[in-house]
């Protein structure tokens, strides 16, 4: 996996971007940088749920399933605050199926059982990826032992066995993510070289006939606005459903950074994606920056999700606004971007930090 390029914005949309953020309406509703203990939720400190089901709109975290098993801190807030839950790992390939036909379920079906009783939906990520497959997968491509026909084969089940075995419980299902480039070129992944690019329609459909209920979705990061990427996915999408394939989701992943600044046009690109009559969502939002953390940084972090927040709300078809972790306690950035984090609304002791505060009075605004 790259990572030095991963998440960049261009120059452009960094420029454009740091003359936007200085614009930004003030940031009501700051608690400070260390953060407001949590406190349960009550008719005068409503959580992010509440005040999200009021706007219409699902509000979602990615879970990891490490933290849900060991911290009770973490089982009750992810229940208390979020309506929606997607897998950070455990619904991935390499996670499902470590060996070849040995499948390892319980992981995720133990979310599955979390967000039933909780009563949360499920967003399923993801089927098709080029990172986290299994070892048995990719050394049998590289050896030359797996070839393109059984390769088809094996995607084919992959996609049918794990979309029917969450058949009604799942809202939306990642389907295809990360397939473009930077510069919309189809991204140069063992999918492509050894199937060509029929791999993506394919994939709809098999995931559409195993649940014709969940909602399928392409999905991606740095396709907030409108780019060389996210036009790249519109005319994919708009091709594909002109042939019939159902391709019924846009999913923008949202991993933005201080330092890089705000991408321009969002509002813009959730309407051309809704014009073509698909749902959009935010699926993987976190705003990350320079460490160490200040005052500073936090006041400027916070509107990022906001402005985000209030795209998906300005969007009739933007139906759930999902972070990448709530807490910097379990955030991946640190691990990935070396010096960098502080990414998500709470630091790493649930405290509230102006993104919180944020996400909530957009929240409470509404649609
Ligand atoms: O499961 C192994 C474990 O057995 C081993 O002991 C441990 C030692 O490092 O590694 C564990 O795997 C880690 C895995 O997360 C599960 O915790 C990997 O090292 C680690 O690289 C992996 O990182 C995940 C990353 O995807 C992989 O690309 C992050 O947690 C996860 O947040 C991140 O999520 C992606 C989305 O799926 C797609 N969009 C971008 C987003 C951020 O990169």
């Amino acid at each position: 996996m790259k990572l030095t390029n991963r998440f960049r914005m261009p120059a452009l949309a960094l420029l454009s971007g740091a003359l936007l953020v200085t614009g930004v309406t003030g940031v009501t509703g700051v608690t400070g940088v260390t953060g407001v203990a949590v406190q349960p939720a009550s008719a005068h400190n409503p959580s992010l749920r509440v005040l999200a089901e009021r706007a219409g709109v699902r509000i979602g975290t990615a879970v990891d399933m490490a933290a849900l098993a060991d911290d009770r801190t973490y089982r009750r807030t992810t229940a208390r605050e979020f309506d929606s839950v997607t897998a950070e790992n455990v619904m991935k390939w390499e996670s499902v199926e470590p060996q070849r036909g040995v499948y390892d379920w319980k992981p995720a079906d133990d979310l599955v059982r979390y967000a039933r009783a909780h009563g949360q939906v499920v967003r399923g990520h993801t089927l098709v990826w080029h990172s986290q497959l299994p070892t048995w997968l990719t050394t049998g491509v590289a050896d030359g032992s797996i070839g393109a026909t059984e390769l088809r084969g094996i995607l084919r089940d992959h996609i049918t066995t794990e979309v029917k075995r969450y058949k009604g419980k799942i809202q939306q299902w990642d389907v295809v993510n990360e397939v473009f480039e930077e510069d919309g070129s189809l991204r140069n992944s063992i999918w492509l070289q050894q199937l060509g690019p029929s791999y993506i329609a394919d994939a709809f459909r098999w995931a559409h006939a195993a649940d014709p209920r969940a909602k399928p979705f392409l999905n991606d990061y740095n396709v907030e606005g409108v780019n060389a990427k996210s036009t790249a996915y519109y005319d994919l999408a708009k091709r594909l459903r002109a042939q019939g394939v159902p391709v019924q989701g846009f999913g923008i992943q949202g991993h933005l950074a201080i330092q890089y600044g705000f991408p321009g046009r969002v509002a813009e690109n959730l309407a051309r994606f809704e014009a073509l009559g698909m749902q959009t969502a935010f699926t993987e939002v976190d705003v990350r920056m320079i460490l160490p953390v200040d005052e500073a940084k936090s006041v400027t972090q916070a509107p990022y999700f906001r402005r985000l927040l209030d795209a998906c709300l300005g969007a009739r078809s933007c139906k759930s606004f999902t972070v990448w972790g709530y807490t910097d306690r379990y955030s991946w950035v640190p691990g990935v971007f070396e010096g960098q984090g502080a990414a998500t609304p709470m630091d790493e002791e649930y405290g509230r930090k102006p993104a919180y505060g944020e996400l909530r009075e957009g929240l409470a605004a509404g649609r």
